[in-house]
């Protein structure tokens, strides 16, 4: 038994087919903040096998503790937290509470019911300002805004723990940047509001939600001038996971491996396989940076395949088919459903 907090969110939900189609046994413990019940019921349509499904948050140490010992499991994916960049400038203790304090929450009730191995979210985000390209995970780290900063605090208590009890197998899966859906298009990212990130954006002016997309800088040092990002496909990723806790399994330690495709693409290159994928057209307008982006980064990827033997399969077309099916067949999202 799995037991996955965040569950019920973007990468979670993918995470939850992939495990459940690999025969685990999944319980899901999210407190639906950022996500609908919907889709861990289309998580069981996709699997064909159901899984238990429990909202709780992780900061309640009593709901969690129970949940916890009542699934039996033996294995921990930890999903469950805030990632909006710069909701975090604006609300740092938020951050700090949800993402720190119920890690340190749940690590405590991992501890109480002695499952000692853990699968960490964890992001490229904690690089901050490249020395040296691909980032490689003995890259120094550091962080650049809030919410990288409680990756980072995060990745280091787990380093910590380890330490303190070397019979721990932790694994910090440092995530590029996770696109697409599942090719049933029955799940996929559902933001709620107006999208931060590329992708969501980019189909959302595809499927007529928003006028044009603003692209944001063309003066970055990159073969098209804009920022170049490793994105990686979420049911990749979601694999990746499935093959990280094959490793652990049998292995004590605490290893940082980064999921990423190994290359890069431009915001153009995006937008330019999104029309193709979609056949309809995105309008952009060319505006400035946005604070804090930098120009370009992606993955070696070559320690994932060393040790999970895990690569990624499904390359931009598949990313932008696969959002576009989802985007096309659920336009306001799990909400549609409602
Ligand atoms: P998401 O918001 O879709 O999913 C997170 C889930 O956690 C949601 O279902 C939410 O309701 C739940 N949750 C949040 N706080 C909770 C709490 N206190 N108790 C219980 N449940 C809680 O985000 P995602 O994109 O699926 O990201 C999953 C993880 O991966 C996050 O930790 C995120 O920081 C990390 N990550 C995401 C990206 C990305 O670009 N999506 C990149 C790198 C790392
Ligand atoms: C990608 C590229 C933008 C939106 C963020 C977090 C990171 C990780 C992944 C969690 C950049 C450009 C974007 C738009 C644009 N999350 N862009 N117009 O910033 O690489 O990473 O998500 O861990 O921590 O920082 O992703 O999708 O926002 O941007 O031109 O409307 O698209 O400038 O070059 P980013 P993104």
């Amino acid at each position: 038994m799995i037991f996955v907090t965040g569950g019920a969110g973007y990468i979670g939900s993918h995470a939850c087919v992939e495990l459940l189609m690999a025969g685990h046994d999944v319980t899901v413990f999210d407190n639906f903040s950022n996500s609908q019940w919907e889709a861990t019921e289309r998580v069981q349509r996709i699997a064909g096998r159901t899984m238990t499904v429990v909202r709780g948050d992780i900061r309640d140490v009593q709901a969690l503790q129970s949940a916890l010992r009542a699934s039996k499991a033996e294995a921990v994916m930890h999903f469950a937290g805030l990632k909006a960049v710069g909701e975090s400038e604006a609300e740092p203790l938020k951050y700090y509470d949800n993402n720190v304090l119920g890690t340190l929450r749940l690590l405590e009730a991992m501890v109480a019911c002695d499952v000692k191995t853990l699968v960490f979210s964890s992001s490229a985000t904690v690089y901050g300002i490249p020395e040296s390209l691909p980032y490689r995970e003995d890259h120094r780290l550091s962080a650049t805004n809030t919410y990288g900063m409680t990756k980072l605090v995060v990745e280091n208590m787990l380093r910590d723990l380890h330490r303190s009890d070397p019979s721990w197998s932790i694994g910090i899966l440092r995530y590029f940047n996770p696109v697409g859906a599942h090719s049933s298009g029955l799940i996929g990212e559902d933001p709620q509001g107006t999208p931060n990130n590329l992708m969501p954006y980019v189909a959302q002016v595809a499927v007529g939600r928003r006028e044009f997309l603003n692209v944001w800088g063309n003066d970055y040092p990159t073969p098209d001038g804009t920022g170049v990002r490793d994105y990686i496909h979420v049911v990749d990723l979601a694999i990746g996971h499935v093959k990280a806790f094959d490793y652990l399994k049998t292995r004590e330690g605490c290893i940082a491996v980064n999921l990423g495709a190994g290359s890069g693409h431009s915001v153009m290159d995006m937008v330019r396989s999104f029309e193709a994928a979609s056949g309809r057209a995105v309008p952009f307008k060319v505006g400035p940076r946005r604070a804090g982006d930098l120009g370009a980064y992606w993955a070696d990827a070559s320690l994932a395949a060393e040790l999970f033997g895990w690569r990624v399969e499904r390359g931009l077309d598949r990313m932008c088919a696969d959002t576009w099916r989802w985007q096309s067949m659920n336009p306001d999202g799990y909400k549609g459903e409602q």
